[in-house]
């Protein structure tokens, strides 16, 4: 079976990109019962922070693009995690001068699903996330500010697909998801409108606001193990949101 690589993307910070990459690996082992490779490709290392429990972080994806050794942290059972060390940030004049397929290339060994979580600038590290991915999630809550930067985030994407069938390469498949999404708050049906009037082929997902996501942050819970009455609704909100990864079908 096919490994995919999967990228949350996001132009602005607090969307849910962090949280939504775990959940979605978390899905993938869950239910699909798939091994799964996590990426921390955030200079701010939310998800390193989440994952590795105080533990000394030596080196991660930093290092492995600079072909120096780098570990690995064994999360679960399926799921590993590629950590960001501090040098991500302060040795950003090396990343600045990567190619766009430096990330491809130095997790073309790797046999296993991928989640790489991004950071939420339009920066080289962004542009090498989009290389690398088949299927990129944007995470946007009902909100102005975060529907206008993926918006932008989108306009990229399109961009690089234009280029990928002029050099006849696949297209990237992207979706939205709606995160946080709260029901009669006439905000979030607005944008949702928006996002489907500017983009009408584009499967758009909503992920309700979650009492059990938000409890368990911090305590590097996966989804399998969450407590809460929403538990339910989120894990089918998400396995929604696998299914059309691995199929390219929407439910
Ligand atoms: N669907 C959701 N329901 C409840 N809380 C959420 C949901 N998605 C994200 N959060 C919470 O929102 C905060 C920001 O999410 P995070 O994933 O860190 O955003 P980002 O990575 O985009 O900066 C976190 O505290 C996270 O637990
Ligand atoms: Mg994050």
């Amino acid at each position: 079976m096919k490994d995919f690589h999967i990228v949350t993307a996001a132009n602005k910070g607090g969307t849910g990109k962090t949280a939504m990459a775990m959940c979605i690996a978390s899905v993938i082992e869950k239910v699909k019962k798939r091994e799964v490779l996590l990426v921390d490709l955030d200079p701010q290392e939310n998800l390193t922070g989440l994952c590795s429990k105080g533990k000394d972080v030596q080196s991660g994806v930093f290092e492995l693009l600079n072909n120096e050794e780098c570990d690995t942290i064994e999360l679960t059972d399926k799921i590993e995690l590629l950590p960001a060390t501090h040098r991500l940030k302060g040795e950003k004049g090396t990343i600045e001068q990567m190619d766009d397929t430096e990330l491809s290339f130095a997790l073309s060994e790797v046999d296993k699903n991928i989640v790489v979580d991004t950071n939420p600038n339009a920066t080289q590290l962004e542009k090498m996330a989009i290389s690398f991915a088949d299927v990129i999630l944007i995470v946007a809550e009902p909100d102005k500010a975060s529907i206008q930067g993926c918006l932008n985030l989108a306009a990229r994407i399109d961009l690089k697909n234009k280029k990928n069938r002029k050099m006849k390469q696949k297209p990237i498949r992207w979706g939205f998801i709606i995160n946080r999404y709260v029901e009669n708050r006439k905000i979030g049906n607005q944008l949702t409108e928006e996002i489907k009037s500017a983009y009408k082929k584009v499967p758009i997902f909503i992920v309700h606001e979650s009492e059990a996501l938000k409890a368990s942050r911090n305590e590097n819970v996966f989804i399998g193990d969450l407590k809460g009455s929403n538990k339910d609704r989120l894990m089918s909100e998400l396995t929604d949101i696998v299914k059309w990864i691995f199929s390219g079908k929407v439910k």
